[in-house]
């Protein structure tokens, strides 16, 4: 008999700050409309040099961990998608591996492509475990990133900061996937992409947003002709750079099923915008962004929606994409209520644009300059500076 495989439990994790979009289109003299209507954004989450890509990921995963019903010790994979990672060599997920504790024989890794990593990471351990390579065992996938771009550039308000980790594994108790049953696409594109030695990306916006659309006809396409109609989608959730580009791909993909754009956006109320209300608090979490949307959809609806699938859009500039679909299982709204998935957004503070430049301003040399744990508060982790040039970290005590 075929095992389920899929998400069994989620956290995330946000920095302590946000910047209200409102507030940085006043300073730059935009029409705030443009930010808010025209690309649908309200926050992003701005990071402190204490708050950096590990120090987020041990934070969400500590939330997944420290949960109901989790046994660290059945861990026996732990591979973390980013694309801000912290060194060239040592992947995040062997920082995590001390910091949270995991098991010696588990296997940790990092992997990269843009914002598709955690996809890869999650299909890596949907495959590991269905091989029967995972004895039993449940994996941790962690997606972790930091969204920079310049100061004043037409990237700057789709920025963010976040990360989402989930636990994987058989008889999930949140969403089930079917691998077998997923669409990938690819292309080497130009639209986005941060060479060696810089904190922030270079992107061909315009570009970017056609090189995703392209993706997600393909992905959807491959999906479709591998489906033949038999899953039903009452929900979609999609990768979100920021909330219009969800609406852009939801009236590209609904066109593929035959509707007109008016039929589409009479859908998306439904369909999508549960998914969004996490991704406006934090906006672009890069890897984590697509599990955000899936976050705050099991947030709003998990128990109504118990039974039913859910369409995903995964997008990695460069650029890789996947579409697939999960069901959310018997008893998930039961979980979801116990796992507080809103917690992170509480007690938040909001950074005047002033400050928000002035933390952007240290970016460059808080690598090296930091120390200290900041303003981390009890039970979180805090990147505390170098120590003979290597990173170290602490969690501050409960
Ligand atoms: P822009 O050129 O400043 O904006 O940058 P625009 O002129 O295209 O305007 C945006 C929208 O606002 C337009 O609506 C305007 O009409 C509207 P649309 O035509 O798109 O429907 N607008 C207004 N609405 C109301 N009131 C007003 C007003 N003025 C204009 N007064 C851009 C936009 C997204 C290009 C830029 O922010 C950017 O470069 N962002 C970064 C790239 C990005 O997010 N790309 C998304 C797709 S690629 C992706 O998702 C991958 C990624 O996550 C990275 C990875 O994979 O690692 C980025």
């Amino acid at each position: 008999m075929k095992i389920a495989v899929g998400i069994d439990s989620l956290g995330f994790a946000a920095p302590q700050g946000f910047l209200d979009l409102v507030d940085l289109a006043e300073a730059r003299g935009v029409p705030a409309g443009k930010y808010v209507d025209g690309l649908g954004v309200r926050r992003m989450a701005v990071a402190q040099p204490w708050e950096d890509p590990v120090a987020l990921a041990a934070n969400a995963a500590a939330r997944v961990l420290e949960g109901p019903g989790v046994d660290r010790e059945r861990i026996g994979l732990c591979v973390v998608g980013s694309e801000t990672a912290v060194d060239h060599s040592k992947p995040i997920a062997a920082f995590l591996h001390g910091l949270l504790g995991l098991p010696a024989q588990a296997r940790v890794y990092e992997t990269k492509h843009a914002c598709f990593g955690g996809t890869a990471g999650l299909f890596t351990a949907l495959d590991w475990i269905a091989s029967g390579s995972a004895r039993g065992r449940a994996a941790l996938v962690i997606c972790t990133d930091i969204a920079r771009y310049a100061l004043r550039s037409a990237g700057e308000p789709t920025q963010g900061a976040g990360a989402v980790a989930l636990l994987v594994r058989e008889r999930p108790r949140l969403v089930s996937f079917e691998p077998t049953e997923s669409a990938s696409w690819s292309r080497d594109v130009d639209d986005f992409w941060r060479p060696l030695d810089r904190k922030e990306a270079l992107v061909d916006g315009h570009l970017s947003v056609q090189c995703y659309l392209d993706a997600i006809s393909g992905a959807y396409r491959g999906w479709t002709e591998l489906t033949r109609g038999k899953v039903a989608l009452a929900r979609r959730c999609y990768h979100v750079p920021y909330g219009k580009m969800a609406l852009k791909a939801h009236r590209h993909v609904r066109a593929l099923d035959g509707l007109s754009e008016a039929e589409a956006d009479a859908t998306f109320a439904r369909e999508v915008a549960p998914s969004l209300a996490m991704p406006a608090e934090l906006g672009n979490i890069y890897t984590g962004s697509l599990y955000l949307a899936l976050a705050s959809l099991l947030r709003a609806e998990a128990a109504s929606l118990e039974g039913q699938h859910v369409g995903h859009f995964s997008y990695g500039s460069g650029c890789t994409a996947e579409f697939f679909a999960g069901r959310v299982v018997e008893g998930a709204g039961a979980l979801c209520a116990l796992l507080e998935l809103g917690q992170p957004l509480e007690h938040r503070k909001r950074y005047t644009v002033a400050e928000y430049e002035a933390i952007r301003g240290g970016d460059a040399t808080a690598d090296r300059t930091w120390r200290g744990s900041g303003a981390a508060r009890p039970g979180e982790f805090a990147f505390v500076g170098l120590e003979k040039e290597a990173r170290r970290y602490q969690r501050v005590p409960k």
